[in-house]
């Protein structure tokens, strides 16, 4: 069997048609495959390749790291460089009321631990999310998605979900004291890159501050990150 097979065979696939590229290399913008021919590369790892594949500064320094240590420990109980580095890098960059970091390995495990949080910091169990959002594919993230088509296998999921429409501020009232938290995309993505007004983030803003309703705002998503720092 060739790897193609293998692949065909022993490795699980998202679609009933994969890609099936069978990459050699990846450089900068492109993807080459095994018989060299070039693709450019819009996927780029999901977004996780942003800087390009292979940018130079970042393979000399998971260079330098591996020779120093790989995986010492998940949790914040030791003092290592580069996490700390990293910490200080994207506080430097926040508001000042922003100035924790805990360190996940993905966008789900982001949300799960942003929605733990808001009921333990809250005591309160409503969370409010959005028609077309997506906030990845583990339980709880399922649980406040915005498309029912892909969570209807899993049910039931999380109680104590409710969804609104997104940027209909009419809609804003059925957040209440009840609510621990909204999960909100400033950019909704998935569903084709969706911006609500200025004016509906601020009246959203104004629950939280204005009207004292102490819920946590979860700000979430992969194309928002000017837009959150401007938002605070
Ligand atoms: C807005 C948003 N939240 C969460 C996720 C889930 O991230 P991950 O696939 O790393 O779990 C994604 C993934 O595309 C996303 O776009």
């Amino acid at each position: 069997m060739n790897e193609r097979d293998i692949f065909l065979r022993h490795v699980g696939q998202t679609s009933q048609n994969p890609l099936l590229l069978h990459i050699d290399r990846a450089e900068g913008i492109y993807l080459y495959d095994v018989n060299g021919r070039r693709y450019i590369d819009l996927c780029s790892g999901v977004s996780v390749s942003n800087l390009g594949h292979r940018h130079p500064v970042v393979v000399k320094a998971v260079k330098e790291q591996i020779d120093r240590y790989m995986h010492l420990m998940v949790y914040g109980e030791f003092v290592e460089s580069p996490q700390v580095q990293y910490a200080k890098l994207l506080i430097d960059n926040l508001p000042h009321n922003l100035n924790s970091v805990y360190f996940v390995n993905s966008g789900s495990e982001a949300i799960e631990g942003a929605m733990k949080l808001a009921k333990r910091y809250t005591g309160r169990h409503e969370i409010i999310s959005f028609w077309n959002a997506y906030h990845g594919s583990t339980q709880g993230a399922l649980s406040i998605m915005g498309d029912l088509d892909f969570t209807r296998a899993f049910r039931p999921l999380l109680p104590d979900i409710r969804r609104l429409d997104f940027g209909v501020e009419e809609q804003l009232d059925q957040i209440t004291e009840n609510t621990a938290a909204v999960v909100i995309e400033p950019i909704q993505s998935e569903a084709g890159v969706l911006i609500p007004s200025k004016q509906y983030m601020k009246a959203l803003r104004h629950l939280h501050f204005v009207q004292h309703l102490d819920i946590l705002q979860l700000l979430e998503g992969i194309l928002c990150r000017r837009r959150l720092v401007k938002l605070h």
